[in-house]
């Protein structure tokens, strides 16, 4: 049967972004059985062995105990399970010197999800016909902003300026204020901080100026934390978290070892909190709540910030570090490589200035010695300048073994002299 769909049903029957290309990986995985490739498009978090112990300890505390009929056997409030709700409040207070309360907390279904009813609330027509913008500030950002409107134009992107170390071969997007509308049109600004794809972390300057020019709006902005302290704690730089009026602070229990169970923290002004909360009771009543449950062990024990800061953080911190010797050491002097800053975040984003090809095709060239990188052409939703670079950058996941990463800089740095010297850039 091929049912008829409507505009929203057939805006979500397609994969966007990364998710489209995840196809293509999967089917070349699949065709080259026997074949080894490295794959480093990964964006599942490794299992760590510690992270790994906390949520099975923290399942057995809650089965063996007198809560866990209240936990599944029950319905729950749309708001999101108490205790867990509670150890939030009170860890960040504790933290940052907040006084919020349990109305300043919602949970959502994985952070993904809070984007979904953020998007759809915040953004689109309203009830004057008024076409209210999400503003990305700094593209490339998350790939999965592309799929979550269901008025599609409705999202923009913002195209950076580049600060580039010529001779270290590295580079860091800044948001270009002078480019950035943020006006009574836009619905809310978005961004993520570390960033996927790029590791980059917006100063805590940049941030205070986007979310300084949002209030004088009464515009929403949502800080994507999904790599940001305290859990998991993926900065590599410093960084503080940007609270106000206008923040919703979003964070994700994911790359804390949990996406399996989709935990997604959203900290704000009550207002917001409670348009999401009643978006997410239409959707879907409440997220799960056997996640939430030992989410609340986790946090409350202190034993989540803990191992975010003593094992996760170091664990991607040394990936780096790897990748980053292979590369200076590897990849020919004379090309305009480029690897972005490494400030957060399970990735690398590399840049490779007048790549004689496009994306695609240098990924499809990587495919054949055997290594699988995502082609950056994807983590640019929303933006509608022509820009060549958008077709030049490859996203590096930090999830393989040492030895992979190793072997797969090596090997991308041949392919690279190939692809330079089959068309010498011009000087
Ligand atoms: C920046 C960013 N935001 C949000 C998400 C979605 O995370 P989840 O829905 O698992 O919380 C991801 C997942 O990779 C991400 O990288």
């Amino acid at each position: 049967m091929e049912p008829a769909l409507t505009q929203f049903g057939d805006r979500m029957n397609h994969l966007t972004g990364v998710r489209a290309i995840m196809k293509d990986i999967q089917e070349t995985l699949r065709a080259g059985k026997g074949r080894e490739f490295i794959n480093l498009s990964a964006g599942n978090p490794v299992i760590l062995p510690e992270v790994e112990q906390l949520w099975r300890e923290c399942t057995l505390d809650l089965l063996s105990g007198p809560e866990y009929g209240e936990v599944v056997c029950r319905y729950g409030s749309a708001q999101g399970y108490g205790p867990l709700i509670e150890a939030v409040v009170e860890d960040f207070n504790r933290r940052y010197g907040l006084q919020i309360s349990d109305r300043n907390v919602l949970i959502t279904g994985g952070s993904q999800s809070l984007y979904f009813l953020a998007a759809n609330a915040f953004g689109g027509y309203n009830a004057q016909g008024q076409l209210k913008r999400i503003v990305l500030p700094l593209s490339p950002d998350y790939t999965g902003y592309g799929g979550m409107c269901l008025t599609p134009e409705a999202l923009y992107a913002y195209k950076p300026t580049l600060e580039i170390d010529t001779a270290a071969h590295r580079f860091k997007y800044r948001p270009d204020f002078e480019q950035l509308q943020i006006d009574p049109n836009t619905g809310f600004v978005l961004f993520s901080r570390p960033c996927n794809p790029t590791g980059n972390v917006l100063t805590d300057t940049e941030v205070r100026q986007l979310v300084d020019i949002a209030a004088s709006h009464d515009v929403p902005v949502l800080i994507d934390s999904a790599y940001a302290p305290p859990y998991p704690c993926l900065n590599f730089t410093d960084m503080s978290l940007v609270f106000g009026e206008n923040v919703l602070h979003c964070t994700s229990l994911s790359k804390s070892g949990l996406p399996g169970e989709r935990v997604g923290i959203a900290i704000g002004h009550e207002r917001l909190i409670q348009v999401l909360e009643s978006f997410l009771t239409n959707l879907c009543l409440h997220s799960s709540r056997y996640g939430q449950a030992i989410a609340a062990r986790a946090i409350r024990s202190g034993q989540l910030g803990q191992l975010s800061l003593e094992v996760i953080r170091p664990y991607y911190q040394n990936k780096l570090a790897i990748l980053e010797a292979t590369l200076d050491r590897a990849m020919p002097n004379d090309v305009p490589w480029f690897l972005h800053r490494g400030e957060g975040a399970i990735f690398a984003w590399l840049w490779l200035n007048e790549l004689p090809m496009s994306d695609w095709e240098f990924y499809q060239k990587l495919k054949q010695v055997g290594v699988i990188l995502v082609p950056g052409n994807s983590f640019f939703p929303g933006l509608r300048d022509n820009w060549q670079h958008t077709q030049q950058c490859f996203r590096i996941s930090l999830t393989a073994s040492d030895t992979e990463l190793e072997t797969a800089m090596q090997r991308l740095a041949e392919v690279v002299q190939q692809v330079y010297q089959a068309s010498p850039v011009a000087c």
